[in-house]
């Protein structure tokens, strides 16, 4: 089977890379020309554990390939999986497709008959059939079949979520692509259920099984709010609800304010969707805004635990990125933080195991960059740990606590045992727990 995939970002890399790891003949295709230079040597621009090794041994037994080009590799597809971004579009926050559209109209120029192109981008409802019609519109003598393949992998444990999903989904509408997607997919059959469906099904599939993650963490975070105030454990709740398996123990887990380069975009295109479709989801919605919410109250956290003034004050954060394994800052919950830190007049000092460059080009100099956790705690009058990385759980809290001005633990992510913090003789609040 060959398979192209164009587009080197997360998921054309992992999905790409995974291919070949399951025997398929695979070429990698990006315009980036330094991204496409790099990989052929081994350099992996993006941190995800485990990618560097696999993209090595693959390259090595010719299996992974990567170009700046379709021309002279795309003719000999049999599948052709577009992976380019989607992002969120100036104005009306529906995904921005015209990466979509102009890997569409190149591999449409050039695929041999009856080649199945899948976007495995994540695309509106009702983009399959638009790639249609456009085909049909641009090139009426190519003969390809569109397909739909959302991608479920999360940053930080991709090639596992990719090699063992719960769930293979893909929409098809023609006999032949589906055989294709059942073919490349097999191996992966004994592992995980393959769900083809319909094309506009599988587009809905990715909005919906996003915003419903989305919603979990809005609603646990607000129940958090309410442990708080009611003086119980957001951490008890969670697992007594989760236990139940009709609600399920995942997702559940409270903390600042969900992040990354997927649920806050795919949350607002899918509201633009369903306004487009007519339909209000005022669920959705709501999600939106309680995250939004959640995020930009972050600094007021800290605040009360210095007397509501952080001019002047030094706070040291630990962990910048959205989630932990991962280098990726985008909408992370520290941006909303930083910036408003930075606004009351405070002096911030942070670490971040994998996130510092990425940070640098986002903070400039808002931010005292630390090479170390213990570098940023130092002389600070508030402490949070922003996320969950588990380095942070091996700190030293004794010589921390030495280190600091005052000794005020702002924990985002319950990372620490409460009880434990405050008999070292921290003043700790955390999230959802008394
Ligand atoms: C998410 C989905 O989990 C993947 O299934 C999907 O493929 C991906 O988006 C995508 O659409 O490409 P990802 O953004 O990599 O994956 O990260 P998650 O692990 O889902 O975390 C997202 C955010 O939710 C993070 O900020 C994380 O800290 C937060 N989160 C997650 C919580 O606050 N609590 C939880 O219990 C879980």
């Amino acid at each position: 089977m060959q398979i192209v995939v164009i587009g080197t970002g997360y998921v054309g890399l992992v999905t790409g890379t995974c291919f070949a790891e399951l025997g398929m003949d695979v070429v990698c295709v990006d315009k980036d020309k330094s991204k496409i230079e790099g990989l052929r040597k081994g350099i992996i621009p993006i941190y995800e554990p485990g990618l560097d090794a696999m993209v090595e041994a693959n390259a090595a037994a010719g299996r992974l390939k990567f170009v700046e080009a379709l021309e002279g590799v795309v003719e000999q597809a049999d599948a052709i999986f577009i992976a380019v971004g989607t992002p969120t579009r100036r104005g009306d926050g529906y995904a921005d497709l015209q990466y979509v559209y102009a890997a569409v109209d190149e591999a449409a120029a050039l695929a041999k008959s009856g080649a199945v192109l899948v976007t495995k981008s994540t695309v509106p409802p009702g983009t399959g059939a638009e790639i249609k019609a456009r085909i049909a519109d641009k090139y009426p003598d190519a003969v390809l079949h569109v397909a739909s393949n959302p991608e479920f992998l999360r940053e930080g444990s991709a090639i596992g979520d990719f090699m063992r999903p719960d769930r293979v989904v893909f929409g098809t509408d023609h006999p032949k692509a589906e055989h294709v997607l059942k073919e490349i997919y097999y191996p992966l059959e004994d592992n995980s259920t393959i769900f083809a469906t319909e094309i506009i099904a599988a587009e809905i599939i990715k909005y919906a099984a996003n915003a419903f993650l989305a919603t979990k963490i809005a609603f646990i975070n607000e129940v958090a709010d309410l442990c708080e105030a009611a003086d119980a454990n957001v951490q008890d709740i969670a697992r007594g609800i989760g236990l139940d398996h009709r609600i399920g123990s995942k997702f559940l887990q409270a903390g600042p304010g969900y992040g990354g380069s997927c649920f806050p975009k795919d949350t607002l295109a899918f509201l633009e969707a369903g306004k487009r479709f007519g339909v209000d989801l005022s669920i959705v919605e709501q999600v939106v805004k309680s995250n939004d919410e959640r995020k930009d109250g972050l600094a007021d956290r800290i605040a009360k635990t210095i007397d509501d003034d952080l001019s002047g004050k030094t706070i040291a954060l630990l962990g910048l990125t959205f989630k932990a394994d991962t280098d990726d800052m985008r909408e992370s919950p520290a941006i909303n933080l930083v910036n408003e830190l930075h606004n009351r007049g405070a002096i911030i000092q942070a670490y971040d195991p994998q996130g510092m460059e990425e940070a640098k080009g986002i903070f400039g100099d808002k931010v005292i960059y630390c090479d170390t956790a213990y570098c940023a705690v130092e002389n600070a009058h508030a402490l949070a740990v922003v996320t969950e990385w588990n380095e942070f759980k091996a700190v030293n809290l004794e010589r921390v606590k030495t280190m600091m001005a005052a000794p005020n633990l702002i924990d985002l992510r319950n990372l620490f045992d409460p009880q434990r913090v405050r008999e070292l003789g921290f003043s700790y609040s955390s999230i959802g727990r008394s």
